[in-house]
């Protein structure tokens, strides 16, 4: 009798397992020293984060979704700012507007790549609008320069959502460098994540950067001395002990994490190739089909746990009913609206072995047979 094959849609023991040796002498060391938060461990992933991506600063947060609060805050979003966004992302890219005070406008997406669609963002530019926010969605760079030209045609700054794009190249240089801010989540399924929560804040700018570290840790400057209002969004050192385990395997993950899309590429209707210039680091592995949840049970007869990323667009969204942001009529947002129906995120992940690869192209093949 054959059994069938169990493909895990992520299996964060693999990670466990091969960081065991380096990471229990790094928690040793915390442990032996009691520095448990914002500690050398954090430094040196601030600094060897910012040299991987060629950037002047890094301010280490206590996850993502601050990450995105505190750099609208230091880039002086306030009440009645717009701020261009995707429609389609995870949830914390609008939270994180309303949460400092702004008011979010929703663009769509391009349909081939899932990411913002820079033509729509420039119909959204109002006098209120202050800036973009672009998300690196599944780890595939958005159009950064033609946003970049449109933010420069209107005064406008560019925040990148790089949660989801750790080590993703753009015109040859990596993301997370190429707005005023990106902001980065450490999440435990992001390409680069940790045992918990944790984030970060980089880019060019690094008196902007340092206002984020500032507001991060109580506006304090000096032991306290309170210049302002922040809030405690510190990065712990155990989180970042793990982070420094993972950077050093960073780019090699990366690199399986491509062939591995390859390797599906042929069968599937991926979404196309990276343009001259631009890597994609697949944080997710995602198909589109009008069948989509007819998909996600065959695979899950056929073994195979996938998931759905993400199942609505953000302006439908019951929390926020009732804001401005809702008022986006979905008949307006076409291809975000599309793509909520139709995407399905395949298991993807540097530890798949090739034989859970084949069985889930397989699986995929016997569905569209
Ligand atoms: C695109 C995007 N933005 C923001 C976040 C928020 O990050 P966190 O969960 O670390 O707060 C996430 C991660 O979940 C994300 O995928």
């Amino acid at each position: 009798m054959t059994t069938t094959l169990q493909v895990p849609y992520l299996d964060l023991g693999r990670v466990r397992r091969r960081i065991a040796a380096p990471l229990e002498q790094r928690w040793q060391r915390i442990l032996e020293t009691s520095a448990f938060v914002l500690g050398p461990e954090v430094r040196e992933l601030e600094r060897r984060f910012a040299d991987f991506l060629a950037v002047p600063a890094c301010a280490g947060v206590a996850n993502g979704t601050d990450a995105l609060v505190l750099s609208l805050r230091a880039l002086g979003v306030g009440a009645g700012d717009e701020v261009i966004l995707p429609a389609f992302s995870f949830f914390a890219t609008v939270e994180a507007v309303l949460l400092a005070g702004g008011v979010p406008v929703f663009c769509d997406i391009d349909a081939a790549t899932f990411n913002l669609d820079p033509a729509d963002a420039a119909a959204r530019v109002t006098p209120r609008t202050k800036g973009i926010i672009g998300v690196h969605l599944y780890g595939r760079p958005f159009d950064v320069d033609a946003v970049l030209r449109l933010c420069d045609r209107h005064g406008l700054w560019l925040l990148e959502d790089a949660a989801q794009a750790h080590g993703a190249l753009h015109g040859g240089r990596r993301v997370g460098g190429l707005g005023r801010l990106a902001a980065w989540s450490f999440y435990p399924t992001k390409n680069l994540g940790c045992f918990g929560d944790g984030g970060a804040v980089t880019g060019g700018d690094g008196e902007l950067v340092e206002r984020v570290r500032r507001l991060a840790n109580h506006g304090m400057t000096s032991r306290y001395h309170h210049v302002e209002i922040g809030v405690n969004s510190r990065l712990d050192s155990l989180q970042a002990a793990v982070l420094n385990c993972r950077l050093t395997l960073l780019e090699a993950d990366n690199a399986r994490r491509r062939e591995l899309a390859l390797a599906g590429a042929g069968d599937l209707a991926l979404p196309p190739a990276d343009p001259p210039g631009s890597l994609s680091v697949y944080h997710q592995l995602t198909v589109r089909t009008s069948r989509r949840d007819a998909l996600m049970r065959h695979l899950a007869e056929h073994g195979v746990t996938t998931s759905i990323h993400y199942p609505s667009p953000l302006p439908r969204q019951p929390a926020l009913a009732g804001t401005a942001a809702a008022l986006v009529p979905a008949g307006e947002l076409p291809a975000a609206t599309a793509a909520a129906a139709q995407v399905l995120c395949l298991p993807m992940f540097p530890e798949l072995s090739n034989e859970e690869v084949e069985a889930v192209c397989e699986a995929v093949q016997g569905f569209f047979a």
